[in-house]
């Protein structure tokens, strides 16, 4: 029996590719640069399974291109580059990652929310510019302290309950604002719920977890960031076009918040001439929250064996799209 074909729009660290290879035909975009959209369209148009990344638009055209495709594999957590509803509609099953890149996830919201309130970029920065002339100023790089402080979670799903999590260790008092409101992590982890607004007010620290969607784009808008405290210190791990960015930069820069702590952007690679990177009160990082050698070994794993799964007709362990099964059932001959 013929191997069923594969497209992989980049080499993944990991045994994922190896997984792969032993049950498929693979053909691998095996550069540096990205894929382009007609490298995309023209690699699956003989393809049984995609297997994507976060970089990818897996928008109409590509799906359109793709009449053979059965499943796309996506290596992130995040679906926001696929167009789902589509991609369901042609009976093609969407895995993701869930559950597996949450702690390094939340590891680099704490990390760059530290680091913020430290100010260790900028002092980093100090040194290496040769500033730093005498050896302990009583006044010298003063931050904000952590210890104690008001934390607000926005989006309280595993990331944001984990960074909820390392918040309490800290004797932080935990705020939380969520689409779902979870009575039980209230009782057994004594978190609070507040409406966003109230949140904004109180909070010393806001960390960002939502999924980017139509009602998430611009949910920190000018306004909601106008309540936050003159203090105030802004983390965003999770999509960059969750925050208004014209709008950060402005509050940023007229010091009307202490500072933000950024991984992800509205155009990512940033750009040469964005406003954030002239600001000092900001610390950035290139979309690196499931960056860790562990967390990118499992996702390997885990986004090949949904791939095959499906492929193999048997239910993948994390189907994003399970409605899909009503349009196209596949995997009809072992359920696990
Ligand atoms: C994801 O998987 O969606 C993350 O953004 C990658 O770090």
């Amino acid at each position: 029996m013929n191997k069923p074909r594969v497209y992989v729009t980049r080499a993944i660290p990991g045994s994922g590719l190896k997984i792969l290879a032993k049950r498929c035909e693979l053909t691998i975009h095996n550069k540096e640069e990205l894929p382009t959209k007609e490298d995309i369209i023209k690699n699956i148009a003989d393809k049984d399974g995609l297997l994507c990344m976060l970089t990818d638009r897996i928008d109409s055209d590509i799906l359109s291109s793709g009449s053979k495709l059965k499943v796309i594999s996506s290596f992130s957590v995040g679906v926001d580059h696929i167009s789902v509803p589509e991609a369901t509609q042609r009976g093609i099953y969407v895995t993701y990652t869930p559950g597996i890149l949450t702690e390094a996830t939340a590891d680099l919201s704490f990390a760059l929310l530290m680091a913020t309130a430290r100010r260790v970029a900028e002092a980093d920065r100090y040194i290496r510019s040769g500033k730093w002339k005498i050896s302990w100023s009583p006044s010298m790089l003063l931050g904000v302290g952590v210890y104690g402080k008001v934390l607000g979670v926005i989006g309280l799903g595993r990331i944001g309950t984990a960074v909820a999590e390392r918040g309490l260790g800290l004797k932080m008092k935990v705020l939380y604002y969520s689409k779902n409101r979870s009575l039980e992590k209230e009782e057994s982890m004594g978190l609070q719920y507040m409406p966003i607004e109230e949140l904004v007010r109180i909070s010393d620290f806001i960390s960002i977890h939502v999924p980017l969607n139509k009602e998430t784009y611009h949910l920190v808008n000018g306004q909601l960031l106008s309540l936050m405290k003159k203090n105030a210190i802004i983390i965003n791990t999770s999509r960059g076009q969750i925050i208004d960015e014209e709008a950060l930069v402005e509050v940023l820069k007229e010091g009307r918040i202490a500072g933000a702590g950024l991984d992800v952007f509205q155009v990512e690679p940033l750009e040469k001439d964005n406003e954030l990177l002239k600001l000092n009160n900001v610390i950035l990082t290139p979309h690196l929250g499931s960056a860790t050698y562990e967390t990118r070994r499992i996702m390997s794993e885990v986004s090949a064996q949904n791939l095959i799964s499906v492929l193999e007709g048997v239910a993948p362990h994390n189907l994003y799209n399970p409605e899909v099964m009503k349009i196209r059932s596949l995997l009809t001959v072992k359920m696990i």
